[in-house]
């Protein structure tokens, strides 16, 4: 039985991963690890908590010495490495948070594969963002050979992380694989980001602040849609290559915020327009990249992966599992959200 490390699995996309590669895979072992921050929920993954090919392990991937243990007591055939901090406002009021995790950890995980792991036959993939590329004016989209030029904190340890594992692979022959993917969309994501965040302050009634003027660009994808191009990646892709993942999908911020107002008065059964009087431009995130947009005609040409829904769809059921499971989101926007909320945006209207 093949034995596979996820890190990050209770976060937002790594519950998805998870939740996959456990149901479709049942000659699968797989190790979850995460450390549980703010942003990790065991709440996420209820539904296969219990499956017999399914581990929790609760750990720092900073912490080096646990790490190399763990890899010696466990002897992973592959790694999928989603654990990291993950959100480009948080990166700005602390980026040696993001140092630690997303660089000190992933060198930490490339350690302790290349001395535990399968080296020879395995894999090691790390889950990488567009954010890594820069930003884009109105035209061209990002492909892989598109120069690094990283603009947060965030995206700066994101590329940082990038280079190792590419580095490894230069270096020491370690089996990798990377994917840069743009804005994932769907359920269970931290109400930090823009569609969460947007939909619990409409519930709430609270106002809805839009950086700068609202004409930014990102390329939305479906949370699924991303765990599925990451098994495809991580069965067929070819190994030391990056493939970009993309929903050809692109939305200038306030377009979205309107349709997301229209959705959530329809489903709240509220008059037309009532939600988008909550709309208040607020002082800009500082460095904010413009547009982002993703060619990703590599993966969809050499592996066979398009994205499965439509966006007004994918919203649609996203909304209605944030009106569905309100203990969950009471949950995790209480306690020290509230001091998070103030301090991210007290000073910004
Ligand atoms: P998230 O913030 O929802 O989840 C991150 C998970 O990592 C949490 O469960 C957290 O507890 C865990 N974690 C954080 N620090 C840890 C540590 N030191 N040790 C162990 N576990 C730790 O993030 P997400 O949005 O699900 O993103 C997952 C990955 O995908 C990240 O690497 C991110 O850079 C990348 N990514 C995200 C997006 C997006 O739109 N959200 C897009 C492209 C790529
Ligand atoms: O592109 C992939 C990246 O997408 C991932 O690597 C990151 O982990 C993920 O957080 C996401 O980054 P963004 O910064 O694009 O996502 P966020 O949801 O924070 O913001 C989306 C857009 O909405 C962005 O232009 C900023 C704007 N925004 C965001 C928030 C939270 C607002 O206008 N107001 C807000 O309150």
């Amino acid at each position: 039985m093949k034995k596979i490390l996820i890190t990050g699995g209770a976060g937002f996309i790594g519950s998805h991963v998870v939740r996959l590669f456990v149901n479709k895979y049942p000659d699968y072992h797989i190790v979850n690890l995460d450390k549980l921050t703010y942003a990790g929920n065991l709440e996420n993954l209820k539904d296969v908590q219990n499956a017999s090919n399914y581990e929790f392990v609760k750990g720092d991937i900073v912490d080096g010495d646990f790490i190399m243990s763990l890899f010696e007591e466990q002897r992973f055939d592959g790694v999928i490495h989603l654990a990291a901090e993950s959100h480009v406002d948080r990166s700005i009021l602390n980026p040696m948070a993001f140092v630690e995790t997303n660089v000190l950890g992933t060198v930490n995980l490339l350690n302790a594969f290349k001395a535990h792991g399968d080296h020879e036959n395995g894999l090691f993939y790390h889950v990488s963002t567009d954010e890594v590329y820069g930003e884009l004016d109105d035209e061209g989209f990002f492909t892989e050979s598109t120069p690094y030029s990283p603009n947060s904190p965030y995206s700066a340890s994101k590329a940082s992380s990038d280079h190792f594992v590419r580095a490894y692979h230069a270096t020491y022959g370690t089996p990798v694989k990377i994917s840069n993917c743009s804005n994932n969309y769907g359920s269970h994501q931290f109400p930090e980001k823009l569609i969460p965040l947007f939909i619990n302050n409409i519930k709430h009634l609270k106002s809805l602040p839009v950086y700068g003027e609202g004409t930014n660009v990102r390329d939305w994808l479906w949370v699924e849609d991303h765990a599925r191009a990451i098994d495809v990646i991580y069965h067929n892709g070819v190994l030391g290559e990056t493939y970009n993942i993309g929903g050809n999908n692109e939305w200038k911020n306030i377009d979205l915020i309107h349709l997301l107002c229209k959705l959530m008065d329809q489903k709240l059964d509220r008059p037309e327009g009532d939600s988008a009087q909550l709309i208040t431009f607020v002082k800009d995130r500082s460095g904010h990249d413009f547009r982002y947009a993703i060619d990703s005609s590599k993966l969809m040409n050499e592996l066979d992966w398009v994205p499965s829904l439509q966006f007004e769809e994918g919203l649609s059921k996203t909304i209605d599992w944030y009106l569905q499971n309100e203990e969950w989101l009471e949950n995790v926007t209480s306690g020290s959200y509230q001091s998070y909320y103030q301090e991210m945006y007290a000073g910004r209207s």
